[in-house]
């Protein structure tokens, strides 16, 4: 019998030669002009889950893009883990910041992946590690080590919300049914130290929309006379945070719960270099909260971030007018016990709340979700742990990320399972940004890390 190692480099070519062709197909979930390539992706994940042994796979049609369904039971009286991943992507906008094509998968080496990193969208987020779970299974039923039963259920509308995705869950809780969750959707710290994503941040995401005249105005003619609705939305949102960079919508903090010191002193010994961050970013100096360090601010902390603003004239030379309405997009990153829709209530009502006489405000929710905060004293985080233990030699550290993927909290809630985040990117792996990059080397270890967290935790529920 081949152990994972062997395994992993007797067919480490095919296996990324597996993952380009599925890089190839631009399964964007935003844009309706790509839903034929989002369902070929669900066709095709689909194909590589029976060809890996799968027993019994299915497309699952919802209201929206359809859902794939795997399932290998070979024992009830053995425990299930349950495996989710996305297989929509981004859209790879914009193109001409890519050094090659989003969806004509290349490796290339860079400083941190000197054996090579395969740029695409999706090769990180989530396409190359949800296909890590499909070789780790595939490796297991070949060589007969398949400890426990698996269920796979990957989606196509991760990157826009999860909506169908919600509606299954809710409709399907006896299919569903698992002692745990598992989830590569997530980053580690480096590729010398392997981490744990303890924690995911809540978000609400709104739309807002101001309006004055009726139209557009010439900007000498009404200029001063009439409220300029880019430079009140400007004025509005400028205001949503004070000198401290404290955000300052009433109740926003409410329910944020404060880390104690020596909960601060334990994620501070996590590795961190300060220089190195705004060098990696060229920046002369970071921004944020007063009162709070980077990591912290980037994960037990909520944000209000401006995701896109505009109105007005933005073509080539001047025109002299006042536009009639501005808009921006806002997220709000939560943190647990912060609900997503109070949030989004309180920012409406807040919002609304200042707005001059002289326009109209409007608060369009788009989606959100709940934050997560898992243990660190399970069996799936102490499988995990051990696990990594294994293939980096060195035991993982629990990090709190400041990503969200709302369905975790919601898998809590409706399946009463815990999940295990065990991402293998990294925050340089510019997930979302053009020139996404996934690392053969996290590819690879991430297949070799997987088969044995479901070893130990098959090991640890006895
Ligand atoms: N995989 C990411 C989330 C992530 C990345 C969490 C890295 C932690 C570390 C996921 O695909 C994602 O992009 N989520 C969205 C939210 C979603 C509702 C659109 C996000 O975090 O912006
Ligand atoms: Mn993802
Ligand atoms: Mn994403």
């Amino acid at each position: 019998m081949n152990n994972i190692k062997e395994y992993v480099q007797e067919h480490k070519d095919r296996f990324i030669n597996e993952l380009i062709e599925l890089l190839k197909i631009p399964s964007v979930s935003a844009d309706a002009a790509f839903s034929k390539d989002v369902i070929a992706t669900s066709e095709a994940v689909k194909t590589s889950l029976e060809k890996a042994g799968c027993k019994i796979v299915e497309i699952c049609e919802t209201p929206g893009y359809p859902i794939v369904y795997g399932e290998h039971i070979i024992d009830k009286n053995l425990p299930t883990v349950l495996v989710y991943g996305h297989y929509d992507v981004q859209p790879p906008d914009p193109l001409d910041l890519w050094t090659s094509p989003p969806f004509e998968p290349v490796i290339k080496k860079t400083e941190i992946h000197p054996e090579g990193a395969i740029f695409a969208r999706g090769s990180c987020d989530d396409k190359g590690q949800m296909y890590m779970h499909v070789k780790a299974f595939e490796y297991m039923i070949a060589n007969k080590n398949l400890p426990c039963n698996v269920k796979f259920m990957i989606e196509g509308e991760e990157e826009v919300g999860s909506k169908s995705l919600s509606w299954f869950v809710e409709r399907n809780q006896e299919k569903l049914s698992c002692d745990v969750i598992l989830i590569s959707d997530t980053g580690m710290i480096s590729n010398q130290q392997p981490s744990i994503t303890t924690g995911l941040r809540g978000l609400s995401y709104v739309e807002v929309e101001v309006t004055s005249a009726n139209r557009d105005l010439h900007s000498g003619l009404y200029g001063g006379a009439v409220a300029n609705p880019i430079n009140v939305l400007c004025k509005m949102i400028a205001s949503l945070h004070d000198e401290n960079n404290h955000i300052t919508i009433p109740s926003f903090y409410d329910n944020v719960e404060e880390l104690s010191t020596e909960q601060r002193a334990e994620m501070a010994k996590a590795p961190f270099n300060l220089e190195n961050y705004k060098k990696a970013l060229d920046l002369n100096d970071v921004y944020g909260e007063k009162g709070y360090v980077t990591n912290e601010r980037n994960s037990i902390r909520p944000t209000l971030d401006v995701n896109g603003i505009w109105g007005g004239y933005t073509g080539e030379g001047a025109k002299t007018v006042i536009a009639g309405q501005a808009f921006a997009k806002i997220s709000m990153r939560l943190v647990p016990n912060q609900d997503w829709e109070t949030i989004t209530e309180l920012f409406k009502k807040h919002f609304e709340s200042i707005a001059p006489s002289g326009v109209k405000v409007k608060v369009k929710p788009h989606h959100g979700g709940q934050g997560y905060v898992t243990p660190t004293d399970s069996i799936g985080y102490k499988a995990a742990n051990k696990a990594y233990t294994e293939t980096f030699g060195v035991p993982a550290i629990p990090v709190r990320s400041g990503g969200s993927i709302p369905i975790v909290a919601l898998f809590e809630k409706e399946l009463k399972s815990k999940t295990i985040l065990m991402g293998f990117g990294l925050d340089s792996d510019a997930i979302h940004s053009p020139n996404e990059h996934f690392g053969i080397f996290n590819y690879l270890k991430g297949i070799e890390t997987i088969p044995l967290f479901y070893k130990y935790f098959v090991e640890l529920s006895k």
